[in-house]
């Protein structure tokens, strides 16, 4: 999603700028733009094209600066076109990046009408360059503050004024913004990882935040205007500009990768404790009679798996809500409920927003699960638990899922332990059991050929049907949304059990209908699901567990996965649906790793 890399130097710092977009490019976007000062006049360049095409078009032009600001757009307010990419630029003195959402852009844009402003794009972002450049009177920290005063919304700014030119003033409420702390250099950024191979030392500003930065140094005031000197750490970045290897996309790789995600996230899990979640976890953990999960798209799944596992193993209620539907919905909080956010990223807005919610209902034991050490969220909530599965580029989220799951079985087991439902005996088999995983993982990966022959079939459809029950409907549903972001093919997923409710009507030769089958209570039940299916002329793909004695017959096609591994089972059968998505989709050609009208990170509402 939208990117900001901003820098006052004393180099010609464009080759940084275009670098640091380079870094973001993953995420998904469709334009770009850079803007410097130079000789007291604003350049820029803008694309619809790749960061590779702005970085040609820069050379074109002789784009040159030691102070800029640069960006990557992900469409909300006005096409995905040149005109509404940003920097935008007020009266060729302002120009300005956003990432966010103005909400009362529509009010603010009439009264800058009316003072005389012209537009020349559709977005939310240009009322805030006008803005800022109607408030400047010679101090472009000044005019921020007082434009942003004025904006309702989320936001991240990075602004330069041609009259100072060596200086670029940054702005944060609810979007992330960082400063990058060189030698007699500094940066903006909206992710550390975009200052990755430029500076390590970073400052995480906080919400309200307005930051000056110029080559001596930077400084920060709070929304009071009070000075907010943020602490600067040392911030190892992996670097999005990792390797693909022998593989032909990052989803593939990352699918193959899990289970080296899978033990790293186990590396440091001697023994069951609170302190698997963070030094107050005992405290925090001891007076907890519910949990309330809060995620978006597959790390909501992560969380409607971990529902079965809290219950059963733990004995406490749990709620797994969207994120986005609980920030607006009248709930009764509880202080004793434990509030989970699930999150690859940690910078997802709908998440993010939910947590604040959660927080201001008076919700204080907060807990993240997420992939993102220095994410908005980690900073966020008392209690954290960090998955290992390393930078994940494709906008599929596969090897973050799997261990989102290692750390909520973690979760269900601290919780049982704690409420005296673990015994010593137990305790030991989960932990053997979460240890044999990546080998588990290694073979069901060795499937991929057979799951391959049924993506060939699979790509000339246009619709299809996921079915699982208890703790695989989750999975189901997770293999459908794998399935509709990669390859395009529209599939919906039911428990099975509900399939003559309605969705039974579809059900023809033409549909097929994807089973998820472990070997457990509810394989008798699963498999009447399933005879409802044949017996309409619907066609089955089945991933069935060794042990299921399901049989490849007319109309029923089988793929057996290892034997049945027990409440760790979605983790093995999340896989193959991974897979089947992904070969789907290179059969149809789709762009795999960044498909159409998505991102990776979703910063905005
Ligand atoms: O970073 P997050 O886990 O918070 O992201 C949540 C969703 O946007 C994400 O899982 C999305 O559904 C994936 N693209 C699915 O593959």
């Amino acid at each position: 999603m939208c990117g900001i890399v901003g820098a006052a130097a004393r180099r010609d710092i464009v080759p940084v700028l275009v670098e640091g977009l380079r870094r973001l490019e993953y995420r998904g976007y469709d334009s770009c733009g850079v803007a410097v000062l130079f000789d007291g006049q604003i350049g820029r360049v803008r694309s619809v094209a790749r960061v590779a095409n702005l970085a040609i078009q820069v050379g074109e032009k002789h784009i040159e600066g030691a102070t800029g600001i640069a960006h990557t757009r992900w469409a909300t307010h006005g096409a995905p076109a040149t005109e509404n990419a940003h920097p935008l630029v007020s009266h060729g003195e302002i120009a300005l990046v956003h990432n966010g959402i103005i909400e009362n852009h529509e009010e603010l844009r009439a009264e800058l009408q009316a003072a005389g402003y012209r537009f020349e794009s559709q977005t939310d972002t240009e009322v805030i360059a006008h803005l800022v450049h109607s408030y400047y009177r010679g101090d472009l920290a000044e005019a921020v503050r007082a434009a942003v005063k004025r904006l309702a919304g989320a936001y991240a700014i990075a602004v330069l004024a041609s009259k100072e030119p060596h200086r670029v003033v940054g702005a944060r409420s609810g979007s992330p913004l960082v400063v990058g702390v060189g030698e007699k250099e500094f940066f903006l950024a909206s992710d550390a990882l975009a200052l990755a191979g430029t500076t390590e030392r970073i400052a995480y500003l906080e919400d309200g935040d307005v930051v000056s930065i110029d080559r001596e140094g930077w400084h920060a005031v709070d929304r009071d205007g009070r000075a907010a000197p943020r602490e600067v750490r040392t911030v190892k970045t992996a670097g999005a500009a990792a390797e693909l290897g022998p593989y032909r996309h990052f989803m593939q790789k990352e699918i193959f990768e899990q289970p080296r995600a899978v033990s790293d996230t186990l590396e440091s899990v001697a023994t069951v404790t609170p302190a698997l979640f963070g030094g107050q976890a005992q405290e925090q953990l001891a007076e907890v009679d519910s949990v309330l999960i809060l995620a978006c798209g597959t790390s909501f799944h992560a969380g409607l798996v971990a529902r079965h596992w809290i219950e059963a193993l733990a004995g406490l209620p749990c709620n797994v809500e969207i994120a986005s539907e609980y920030r607006y919905r009248s709930s009764v909080p509880n202080p004793r409920t434990l509030v989970t956010l699930v999150s690859q990223s940690g910078e997802t807005a709908d998440t993010l927003a939910a947590l604040r919610h959660a927080q201001a209902l008076g919700h204080g034991r907060t807990l993240s699960v997420c992939n993102v050490a220095t994410s908005a969220m980690m900073r966020m909530t008392r209690l954290a638990f960090l998955t290992h599965a390393g930078t994940e580029i494709g906008v599929a989220s596969t090897k973050a899922f799997t261990t989102q799951l290692i750390a909520l079985f973690l979760l269900s087991l601290t919780l049982a332990k704690a409420r005296g439902r673990l015994g010593a005996e137990e305790e030991t088999a989960h932990l053997k059991r979460l240890r044999h995983l990546p080998t588990a993982l290694a073979a069901v990966l060795a499937l991929e050929p057979q799951v391959m022959a049924w993506a060939e079939r699979f790509a000339k459809k246009e619709h299809a049907l996921f079915l699982g029950r208890g703790l695989h409907y989750p999975i189901a549903l997770e293999g459908a949304l794998k399935l509709k972001e990669v390859s395009y093919i529209h599939a919906e997923a039911y428990a099975a059990g509900e399939l003559k409710h309605g969705p039974l009507a579809l059900v023809t030769g033409d549909m097929p209908v994807v089973t998820v089958a472990p070997n457990d209570a509810l394989l008798e039940k699963l498999k009447s699901n399933m005879q409802e299916v044949r017996a309409r002329g619907g066609e089955l793909y089945v991933f069935a567990d060794a042990d299921t004695r399901i049989a490849t017959s007319t109309g029923v096609n089988v793929v057996r996965l290892p034997e049945h591994y027990g409440l760790l089972s979605p983790i093995l059968h999340v896989v193959p649906l991974q897979l089947l998505a992904y070969h789907a989709a290179l059969v149809r050609g789709t762009d795999v790793d960044k498909p159409r009208n998505l991102a990776k990170s979703v910063t905005v509402e």
